[in-house]
């Protein structure tokens, strides 16, 4: 693969990019705008960026709304009474068919690496094994890393550390907990010691439902970070949602941060989720519900955005675009400055990959897989603001997607 015209991130100048045998083979700076070649692909001066990553999706669950019925109160609690109803009906094929055609999405939107959730409180552990197929069958377009997620807890659901102990022997990538749902904040302790046990003793990487709830006394992400120093699994951990740190008071935050540095995990943010379904006890004033975003990134910790849900008994909306999310994130975080503008890609690329922990397998580098994608913007900035399409996606050097440009046709008497 040959690549002419590309814009890279804050850098001036085009480059080329060369590949052969799916790895990048040079990088190189050109020396003004090239004419087209036959057999080059020709980025235009757009921004050429490596793959958007989504670090939180749910795959068993996505486009299931309104399967029996519509969640009619937008309520977390109405979509746990709907989704249980639609859990009832799960089937192999039906999960393998949604969650390839959310992937579809995903990739329509310049995704190549996701990490999809699996709920494991299913003594069948029917969509494990569905998804345990589908990250086989997905490879040619994405990679995918599974979650063991406990949705109904660990300690508090009969054999749910047998359960857990099945799916990561059955294959799945990544450890998973829901402490703030388990009955007392005993379990949630206790849970937390267990799958960190767990994901020690195969290897496994870590991601936690943490504090997904306005409740202040929620701190089982002190227990998850606390943990996390002390085994000295820093980047191989990490939290999702934490949005109980929207509502925790600054002089306990203040000694939490300094926690969070030492142990160095991973945060990811469900900005539209989260927007949605917290502050729903609340009248007025009325919390957002997410987590300390700014704060996180100012604080030097890695933190992203994910979408958590496409069209499902939770949130109804999405359809894959993580742009969306991003200008989403950005509003409800205030982040709106123009040094966050200027690098705003960084929470959907850079530090979800970190999150994924996709190492020398990630970024625009000579010797690492060649996958990208460019977008129909110049820079970060017009990127998000003009809500940019993937113009293509190249993955191991080959173009996996294609999208011609939208074409408007304004009539001469409607022209300024
Ligand atoms: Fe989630």
């Amino acid at each position: 693969m040959k690549m002419i015209n590309a814009q890279l991130r804050h850098r001036s100048g085009l480059y080329t990019l060369c590949a052969e045998q799916g790895r990048f083979t040079a990088i190189e700076p050109q020396h003004g705008e090239l004419a087209p070649e036959a057999l080059a692909l020709d980025a235009g001066g757009q921004l050429v960026i490596p793959p958007l990553v989504e670090p939180h999706i749910h795959l068993d669950a996505a486009l299931t709304a309104g399967e029996p019925a519509w969640n009619m109160s937008g309520t977390l609690f109405e979509g746990i009474e709907r989704w249980a109803e639609r859990k009832a009906t799960l089937s192999h094929e039906d999960i393998k068919l949604r969650a390839h055609a959310t992937l579809d999405m995903l990739r329509d939107h310049g995704i190549q690496h996701v990490r999809t959730h699996v709920d494991v409180t299913d003594p069948s552990l029917t969509a494990l094994g569905a998804l345990l197929e589908v990250r086989d069958e997905a490879r040619d377009r994405i990679d995918l890393q599974i979650v063991a997620f406990p949705q109904e807890g660990i300690d508090s659901f009969p054999q749910g550390r047998a359960l857990m102990e099945e799916a990561m022997a059955r294959g799945a990538d990544v450890v998973g907990g829901i402490p703030h749902y388990e009955h007392t904040r005993e379990q949630g302790i206790s849970a937390l010691t267990f799958l960190m046990d767990l994901a020690e003793r195969t290897g496994a990487l870590v991601d936690v439902h943490c504090d997904e709830t306005d409740d202040p006394h929620s701190r089982f992400l002190e227990v998850l970070a606390e943990q996390t120093r002390a085994r000295g699994m820093g980047a191989r951990v990490t939290a999702s949602h934490t949005v109980a740190m929207g509502s925790y008071d600054n002089a306990y935050c203040a000694k939490l941060f300094r926690l969070l540095q030492k142990a160095g995990l991973n945060f990811v943010s469900c900005p539209t989720e989260s927007i949605h379904l917290q502050g729903r006890f609340d009248t007025f004033p009325k919390r957002r519900g997410v987590t300390r975003v700014a704060e996180l990134d100012r604080a030097g910790l890695n933190v992203c955005f994910a979408q958590d849900s496409i069209k499902d008994p939770w949130y109804p909306l999405g359809n894959g675009n993580l742009l969306r999310v991003l200008d989403a994130g950005l509003h409800i975080c205030h982040m709106m400055g123009f040094e966050d503008l200027r690098r705003c890609l960084d929470f959907v690329t850079d530090h979800s990959a970190k999150v994924m922990q996709l190492g020398d397998q990630y970024g625009l580098e000579v010797g690492r897989p060649a996958n990208l994608v460019v977008l129909d913007a110049e820079s970060d900035y017009e990127a998000l603001r003009r809500q940019a399409k993937a113009r293509l996606s190249v993955r191991h050097g080959e173009v996996i997607l294609r999208r011609e440009p939208e074409r408007l046709i304004v009539p001469q008497a409607a022209r300024t």
